[in-house]
């Protein structure tokens, strides 16, 4: 009988004294291990893919809510933009002559209000058979070209596209590679496209689910690759600035992508 009560005491006196051990412990390691919550995306400070130019696509519709955007966007720590409206000769037949004009207007608005926001402007370049290479091809700092395809399939003649751009001196990026499900069960063309020397821009809203689960998780993949090398809002309405915001200023987007190496304060010159 006292042997059990020994043995009881003793074994009740551990699972206490290491109780306290445990959550002091766990206490311990919360402080030691305590990330600094950043709140805002100077880190990342330049975006360079957006539609936020005037009446052009399918996103800000008018001055107006073009300088609203940028101001909220500005507001969370931007302060250079390089906006690349699609140029996309079905839906959205831009060329300079459509995107220069609605650049300025942004720009004297911006002067007016003494805005210190820096814009710029280069293109998003759906390719398709309709797409040629000619010298008036709108790029961002050394020659990048940002380039998109069909959600539905793969360009056919894609690397094609891609060999005859490299040849004529431009850097392609290819926006949000993570949203074509068709690459998401041959990861194998991601590689490809990598040693092709193609440049890949994450969508930043892909990190946060927003364009579903297998986005997201493929975003994560290629991140872990070190794929990337670029990140963009690809910002179109409010909606998007709303989910962007929350990510920034919850600390989550610093969290995720604060330490990967992305270079977009490289490209404006
Ligand atoms: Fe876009």
């Amino acid at each position: 009988m006292m042997f059990r009560i020994v043995f009881l005491v003793s074994f009740f006196y551990i699972f206490v004294t290491n109780k306290h051990l445990n959550s002091f412990t766990t206490a311990m390691f919360s402080i030691f291990n305590k990330k600094t919550r950043v709140d805002n995306i100077e880190w990342l400070g330049v975006d360079i893919h957006s539609h936020l130019l005037p009446g052009l696509d399918d996103g800000s519709p008018d001055l107006d809510t073009s300088l609203n955007l940028i101001q909220k966007l500005h507001e969370i720590g931007y302060h250079k933009f390089i906006c690349t409206p699609h140029i996309f000769t079905e839906l959205y037949p831009n060329s300079s002559e459509t995107i220069l004009p609605a650049l300025s207007a942004v720009k004297n608005a911006l002067v007016k209000r003494n805005s210190s926001v820096q814009i710029a402007a280069a293109a998003e370049y759906m390719i398709d058979e309709s797409f040629k290479i000619h010298p008036g091809l709108l790029t961002m700092g050394d020659k990048f070209i940002l380039i998109e395809m069909s959600y539905l399939n793969e360009t056919p003649n894609i690397e094609q596209v891609i060999f005859n751009l490299q040849v004529k001196g431009y850097k392609v990026i290819l926006a949000h590679p993570e949203r074509y499900l068709f690459y998401h069960m041959e990861k194998q063309r991601f590689e490809r496209l990598n040693d092709m020397g193609v440049c890949f821009q994450l969508n930043l809203l892909s990190v946060s689910g927003y364009y579903g689960k297998e986005v997201k998780k493929i975003a994560e993949y290629l991140l872990e690759k070190k794929y990337y090398d670029f990140a963009g809002t690809d910002l179109h309405h409010e909606k998007h600035l709303d989910l962007l915001v929350n990510s920034v200023t919850s600390g989550l987007l610093y969290e995720k992508l604060g330490a990967y190496p992305f270079k977009n304060k490289e490209v404006f010159l």
